[in-house]
């Protein structure tokens, strides 16, 4: 099946559809054009056409059985994350069909397109195409006795006017986008594990695997150590579980070594296997979901997968806290106060606001560790979805030379993150009156920045990107272009967040 994508090229509010397809070749655009019928299909973004070999496409050379029409929506929205979705719609399509063979016939410009297509590099085209088409390929029926186990055998990239370099380029943009996808489908087959079976130790196992398997060094400690280094924000969530937690450290050298006052970036990952809220026990209602409260993890755990087989020139430690929060006889309760590894005193008030208080120890084994730039991943609040919706993730930074290095990275990974303040000013809505600092806002008004301000005060004067994905870490609803289920967000925005600080 060979897959064509085309653009709505009507301007104004009111305009009809008008098709465009991205193809040079021009009888091929023709004969597609000659089959469908008028406003038949309007290029909608995930909308598709399927037409089978018949005459007109036939005598226009084409050798597939079938053209899939592909929409990638508006021709002023054209973006590389447009051409994503496209290829995963592509791929979903044929999935569907059973078709294994998929050909994509790689996106130029027709002459009257005034769209950004130029812009976009063969190698980054051929990367975000390749992205899209794995991440459609999985479908989260692992548990389920009738799942399909289809997949796409062949992803091929067509060109008419490709040159060499442009050849070259795209395939090792194809060669990156294999990588990239990879690790983000690692993370979010971890996301997709029940809590009983992705425990603590079992995600400490399953990233020492991957470990192992891409020539990274990893260590993964349990209570003993986590009590010898006075983690006790973490312990704290921790010792109300029966499943011991795991502190999991993955770290990367590049081969050239590293350089005297170079960065050290740390990666630093919420692992809260399941969220029972703790003795502040949350609502049965939509608790389920809790199993993806290790997104942030997840995220690392993948971005490190990636880093692995791309190998950028700057070292990174990734440190994990894994842990399961439960309410038991021995579990923490609202009121105790604990000391975090930094020396922080902490009232915890409400013992639901359990991922920051791992983070905060996370985030300072991190710098012990030689860290000079911190980011972090966490489905931290539901305030930060209230903020936001399901379609941006939140951001926050101490830092604007690092926030920056984030806020680029996304033109590459196509992904959505809001920049939310966390200025000294808030530091009042987390002061407690008996310890440092309290686990939770004086009320629920800004809940995910007060989560934001405490995380901070890990982070001190070292440079800190925290990523709140409580929102997106979670597909509630399947598109055209990607399955119900674990998006994997953030992997790839950390991952060029991590490559822009290569020394190369
Ligand atoms: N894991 C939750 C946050 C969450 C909410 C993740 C929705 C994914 C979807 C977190 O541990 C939590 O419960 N936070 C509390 C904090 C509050 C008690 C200050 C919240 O957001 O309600
Ligand atoms: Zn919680
Ligand atoms: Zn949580």
């Amino acid at each position: 099946m060979l897959a064509l994508f085309a653009v709505d090229l009507a301007a104004g509010k009111n305009a009809e559809p008008r098709p465009l397809l991205l193809t040079s070749s021009g009888s091929l655009a023709d004969a597609a054009g000659r089959v469908l019928g008028p406003g038949e299909f309007k290029a909608g973004l995930g909308e598709t056409a399927l037409l089978h070999a018949t005459d007109g496409l036939r005598s226009a050379g084409l050798q597939a059985e079938r053209l899939l029409l592909v929409g990638l929506g508006k021709a002023k929205d054209l973006s590389l994350d447009r051409l994503r979705k496209g290829a995963g719609t592509a791929v979903r399509a044929a999935k569907s069909r059973s078709v294994r063979d998929l050909a994509i016939a790689f996106p130029e410009a027709a002459a009257d397109l005034n769209v950004p297509l130029a812009e976009l590099s063969a190698k980054l085209t051929a990367r975000a195409l390749v992205e899209g088409g794995e991440l459609a390929e999985v479908d989260w029926d692992t548990y389920r006795s009738d799942r399909k186990d289809s997949f796409v055998n062949e992803l091929t990239l067509v060109s008419k006017v490709a040159d060499e370099r442009m050849e070259q380029e795209a395939k090792a943009g194809f060669a990156e986008g294999l990588i990239v996808a990879a690790a983000q489908n690692f993370a979010r087959s971890l996301v997709n594990e029940p809590g009983n079976v992705l425990t603590p130790t079992e995600l400490g196992a399953r990233a020492k695997a991957m470990c192992v398997e891409a020539g990274l060094a990893c260590e993964v400690h349990s209570s003993e150590k986590i009590r010898e280094l006075k983690m006790d924000a973490f312990w704290a969530v921790a010792k109300g579980s029966a499943e011991p937690p795991a502190l999991i450290v993955m770290t990367y050298e590049p081969a050239a070594g590293v350089a005297e006052g170079a960065p050290v970036l740390g990666l630093v990952g919420k692992g809260i296997t399941f969220d029972t809220g703790g003795i502040s026990i949350k609502p049965a209602d939509g608790m389920e979901k809790m199993k993806y409260d290790m997104a942030g993890a997840a995220a690392m755990i993948g971005a490190m997968h990636a880093i692995a087989r791309l190998k950028p020139a700057v070292k990174v430690v990734a440190v994990v806290c894994a842990a399961e929060n439960m309410p038991d006889g021995r579990a923490v309760k609202p009121g105790d106060v604990v000391t975090a590894m930094s020396g922080t005193t902490i009232e915890i008030v409400n013992t639901d606001a359990e991922g920051r208080l791992v983070l905060a120890d996370g985030l300072h084994y991190a710098k012990t560790l030689g860290a000079t730039h911190l980011i972090d991943a966490a489905t931290l609040t539901g305030a930060c979805v209230v903020a936001l919706g399901m379609l941006n993730a939140g951001l926050f930074s101490n830092d604007e030379a690092a926030c920056a290095k984030f806020v680029n990275a996304l033109a590459v990974s196509g992904e959505n993150f809001w920049r939310l303040p966390c200025t000294d000013d808030y530091r009042e809505r987390i002061a407690s009156e008996i310890a440092d600092m309290m686990n939770t806002g004086k009320n629920r008004w800004g809940g995910a920045i007060s989560a934001a301000m405490f995380l901070k005060e890990f982070a001190g004067e070292t440079p800190w990107v925290h990523l709140d994905i409580a929102g997106c870490a979670w597909n509630e609803e399947k598109k055209p272009w990607i399955a119900y289920g674990p998006s994997g967000v953030a992997v790839r925005s950390i991952l060029e967040w991590v490559r822009s600080y290569s020394a190369e």
